[in-house]
């Protein structure tokens, strides 16, 4: 590599390694303990009737555990584990779904799927212990990019939720 490149890489290095000192090394297990639980979208109801009603009348995603139920049977334990990631709330994350007789209130994909985990937010009623604004990178890890670019995401933002 010639000097005159690496000159010019430098400012991008240390504009990396200036960002991973603000934001520090990727959460560790000790950092779990203290990260933000997830409470089930009954918790949210009471706070936020209008958007909970619609989401239970109208989004799939309030009955997403029907289908996985209903598929079960024909599948391996390991299968059926991999369904959860995205037809539960929280799978594998701290606080979260782990399996439909423990964590009942969790078994569909609930507010927080998209919202982030709640419990500290419904604990303050503080807007900034939630994530309000929302982009397509919050769906991408249940709804592939055929998925999302054939349910249109601008239009749909807001269906599929409330
Ligand atoms: C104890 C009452 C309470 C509960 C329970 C509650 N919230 Fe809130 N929430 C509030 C208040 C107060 C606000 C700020 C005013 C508003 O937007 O209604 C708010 C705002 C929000 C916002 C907007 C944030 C922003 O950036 O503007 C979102 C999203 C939200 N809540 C989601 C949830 C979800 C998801 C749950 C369940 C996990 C939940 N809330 C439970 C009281 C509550
Ligand atoms: C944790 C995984 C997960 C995340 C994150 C997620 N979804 Fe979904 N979504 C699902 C599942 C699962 C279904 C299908 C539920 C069923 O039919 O059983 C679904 C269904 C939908 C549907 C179908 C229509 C309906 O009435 O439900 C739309 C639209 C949708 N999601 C939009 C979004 C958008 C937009 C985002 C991001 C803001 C998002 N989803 C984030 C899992 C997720
Ligand atoms: C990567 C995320 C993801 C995984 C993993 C996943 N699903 Fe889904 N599933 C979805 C989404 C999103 C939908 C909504 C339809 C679509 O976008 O194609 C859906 C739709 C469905 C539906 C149709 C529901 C309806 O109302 O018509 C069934 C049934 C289903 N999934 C069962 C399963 C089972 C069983 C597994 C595990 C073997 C599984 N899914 C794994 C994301 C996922
Ligand atoms: C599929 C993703 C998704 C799900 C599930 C979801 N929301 Fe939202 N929510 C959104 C989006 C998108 C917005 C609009 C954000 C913006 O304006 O950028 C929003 C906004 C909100 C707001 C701010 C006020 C408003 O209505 O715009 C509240 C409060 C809220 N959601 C509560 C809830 C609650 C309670 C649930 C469960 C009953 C829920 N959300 C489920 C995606 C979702």
């Amino acid at each position: 590599m010639g000097r005159a490149m690496l000159c010019s890489r430098l400012p991008a290095l240390l504009a990396a390694l200036a960002l991973l000192a603000v934001w520090g090394p990727p959460a560790g297990a000790s950092d779990q303990a203290k990260a933000p639980r997830y409470v089930g979208s009954a918790v949210c109801a009471g706070c936020h009737p209008g958007q909970y009603e619609r989401y239970r009348q109208y989004s799939k995603k309030a009955h997403s555990s029907r289908g996985v139920k209903l598929m079960a049977k024909g599948l391996t334990p390991e299968e059926l584990a991999s369904c959860y990631g995205c037809h539960t709330t929280g799978y594998g994350k701290p606080g979260g779904f782990t399996d439909f007789a423990a964590t009942p209130e969790l078994a569909d994909a609930g507010c927080e799927v998209c919202h982030g985990p709640g419990a500290d937010h419904v604990a303050t009623s503080d807007p900034a212990a939630i994530k309000g604004k929302l982009t397509v990178a919050d769906c991408a890890p249940c709804h592939d990019d055929a998925r999302v670019h054939a349910f249109g995401y601008k239009p749909l933002l807001q269906a599929g939720a409330h």
